[in-house]
């Protein structure tokens, strides 16, 4: 472990027991829960897996707090704005291929929990299994208000503008280009310096991970030493402060009379994390062929199918691109996984229109896609130097469980109601 001196400070390695305090002897020596703290703080565990877990699996922090987390009223229902869970049944799922244009930005004052809009998902919270699918648009910061989901981690793909994450473990930087993975039940408030946007995937299934290597080698894709945890940080505030909870889908808020940000030191290896994606150790083929996408995995919640994920999170970042004799763009396909894919910025190489920053598409169990007739058209017909793919970061939301829109996604302007077209033209092919 290493601490890095700029502020906010992290520590560096993936899921790794780390230690830190923000006052000297806030972790107790050689004990999780003293009989008597020696600052007069309060113990708690969190634990992100059963405690009987195996090792290689178990994920628990012990926290040292001002305040029990148990210290507050009950919660009363919130209204839900356009927030939804699993089971995802308000409408049929569509066969169709969908796509929608970028997220709107509000025009009144909105924050981040309040800018939450739910574009569809899989499985159930009750269960645990499957995914919801969020954007987030929003404008100013949360103010005296934090906000939980009880019903999964958050993975957080900034497309526009910087978030500040203030958790209960510390502080977490996170710009367009980075990601950040907030652990179910971690208490947290987003703070924005102008407008924001991005994509949310909550992970009701085991926690992310990194994927196994295989032959890849000890090496390769995201590296563990990159992901970075913030150290303790806490706040010390007797102010009314509102907390939001997602719990079975639906929102709840109470008011704790002070704020819960109050963890002086923690040690453990279940914490939130950031991630630059910059950092991508892409691999790709020096032969011919596209590799399956499954090269990009970032990080992956298996389900209990080996090989067979609840959820991939895949990117498509700058690479070079060096097959001979192939067919270069993704290549048309039929899956028995579901496709959410969002783009951060640039232009995704299988499309030449239509697939916009802030936008989204959906490609769902079996149904037919790949690149739109102008890719193909330049694909086939490009001379097959070596060529960079620069200023781009697409990624995907991939899961082995049909992603089901929500009532909103199927009726809002944003759905590209002629998305069909992009494969239209294309002639007959040729058995000469
Ligand atoms: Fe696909």
């Amino acid at each position: 472990m290493t601490t890095r001196s700029n502020a906010p400070a992290y520590l560096t390695g993936f899921g790794a027991h780390v230690e830190t305090e923000a006052v000297a002897g806030a972790l107790p020596v050689g004990r999780n829960s003293p009989q008597r703290h020696p600052l007069g703080l309060y113990a708690e565990q969190l634990s992100g897996t059963a405690f009987t877990a195996p090792r290689s699996e178990n994920r628990r922090s012990w926290l040292y707090r001002l305040r029990p987390s148990a210290q507050h009223p009950p919660y009363r229902p919130l209204a839900q704005g356009q927030v939804r869970s699993g089971p995802f049944d308000e409408v049929p799922p569509s066969p169709n291929r969908l796509r929608w244009d970028p997220l709107p930005m509000p025009e009144a004052p909105t924050d981040w929990v309040e800018g939450l809009v739910t574009y569809g998902g899989c499985g159930d919270a009750a269960t645990q299994g499957g995914v919801g699918i969020h954007l987030y648009a929003a404008n100013r910061s949360m103010v005296d208000r934090l906000f939980y989901c009880a019903d999964g981690e958050l993975l957080i793909v900034p497309q526009q503008g910087t978030l500040t994450l203030k958790t209960e473990f510390g502080v977490l930087e996170t710009p367009p280009g980075h990601i950040a993975v907030i652990p179910r039940g971690v208490r947290f408030r987003v703070e924005v310096e102008g407008p924001v946007r991005g994509y949310v995937c909550e992970n009701y299934g085991a926690p992310f991970r990194l994927p196994d290597l295989g032959p890849i080698g000890a090496n390769g894709l995201a590296n563990p030493r990159d992901f970075e945890t913030p150290v303790a940080w806490f706040e010390d505030v007797d102010r009314p402060t509102q907390v939001v909870q997602k719990f079975q889908g639906r929102l709840y808020a109470t008011t704790f009379d002070h704020s819960p940000l109050d963890v002086v030191g923690w040690h453990g290896n279940h914490a939130p994390y950031r991630y630059d994606l910059a950092r991508f150790n892409t691999l790709n083929t020096v032969s011919y062929d596209h590799p399956d996408p499954s090269i990009f995995t970032v990080l992956t919640s298996p389900s209990e199918t080996p090989g067979t994920a609840n959820c991939d999170f895949v990117i498509f970042p700058p690479r070079w691109m060096v097959a001979e004799d192939t067919f270069r763009p993704p290549w048309f396909h039929r899956n028995v996984m579901s496709e959410f894919m969002g783009l951060v910025h640039g232009a995704y190489d299988a499309k030449e229109g239509g697939f916009a920053p802030g936008g989204a598409s959906l490609h769902n169990c079996m149904s037919g896609h790949g690149p739109d007739q102008a890719s193909y058209d330049k694909a086939v017909a490009a001379e097959l130097k070596p060529h960079k793919i620069e200023n781009t970061l697409a990624f995907m939301f991939e899961t082995r469980w049909v992603i089901r829109p929500t009532a909103w996604a199927m009726a809002t302007p944003q759905m590209q109601l002629d998305y069909d077209d992009v494969w239209r033209g294309f002639a007959k092919g040729s058995v000469a």
